[in-house]
């Protein structure tokens, strides 16, 4: 299966090495492809550098640009995104207190779907710092939990093999819009850091 990621940043780094470690081929999409193609290099022999466009045309598409640029970056792609399973990991924060500059409305993941209405949207991993998910994980740390949104339940279903695959543990956390519970939890944990907790992850479900 090949997963694109629009974007370079840590979380495409992070994720996309685990994804390559567990067998994927995975295309890093930039809005520089000769970027992409460096980021690609320190990736993995499956790992592959492109535009956005090559990037958007995989089975998986993650969006992982920077979260005030995600919804217009969606849109401008939304014919090549159709049947896409479509993973959103964005949180739409400012500072100094994190709040989601989306609350009060649909959240970002919700944004996204309706920019893409016919890709499969799904909110994961948007609550895990990229450093937690960087190869080598951290000794004995345990499985980074991530929580999955999405309507659509094949796709969910999808994402959480694909999260089990790179070494996180997946949680179902319901409907899309459940992704704007999941946003305020990354604000949180983000404030949290910035007052100076490390490894600041608010909070961990077990099974009932
Ligand atoms: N870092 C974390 O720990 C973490 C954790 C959870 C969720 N997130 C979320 O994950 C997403 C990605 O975060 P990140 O920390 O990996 O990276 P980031 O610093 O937010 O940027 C990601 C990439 O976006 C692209 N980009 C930057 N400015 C842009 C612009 N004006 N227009 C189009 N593309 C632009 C750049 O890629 P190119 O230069 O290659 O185009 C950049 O590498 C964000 O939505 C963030 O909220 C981050």
């Amino acid at each position: 299966m090949r997963v694109g990621f629009l974007g370079s940043g840590p979380m495409t780094r992070a994720i996309g090495a685990r994804l390559a470690a567990a067998g994927y081929e995975v295309v890093v999409g930039s809005r520089d492809a000769r970027r992409a193609e460096e980021v690609a290099a320190g990736m993995g022999a499956s790992v592959t550098g492109a535009d956005h466009r090559v990037a958007a045309s995989c089975e998986v598409v993650v969006v992982a640009v920077h979260d005030p640029v995600a919804i217009e970056t969606v849109a401008g792609l939304r014919d090549l995104l159709a049947g896409a399973v479509l993973i959103d990991l964005g949180n739409p924060l400012d500072p100094p207190h994190w709040e989601s500059r989306l609350a009060g409305g649909p959240s970002l993941a919700e944004r996204i779907a309706e920019a893409a209405p016919s890709a499969r949207v799904v909110k994961a991993f948007n609550t895990v710092y990229a450093e937690l998910l960087a190869l080598p994980a951290p000794a004995g740390a345990p499985a980074p939990q991530t929580f999955v949104a999405s309507d659509d339940e094949a796709a969910k279903s999808l994402v959480m093999d694909l999260a089990r695959s790179i070494g996180t543990d997946p949680l179902d956390a319901g409907p899309l819009r459940m992704s704007r519970h999941l946003e305020a939890v990354a604000g949180f944990e983000v404030a949290l850091t910035a007052r100076g907790f490390a490894d600041a992850v608010a909070v961990r479900f077990s099974p009932a």
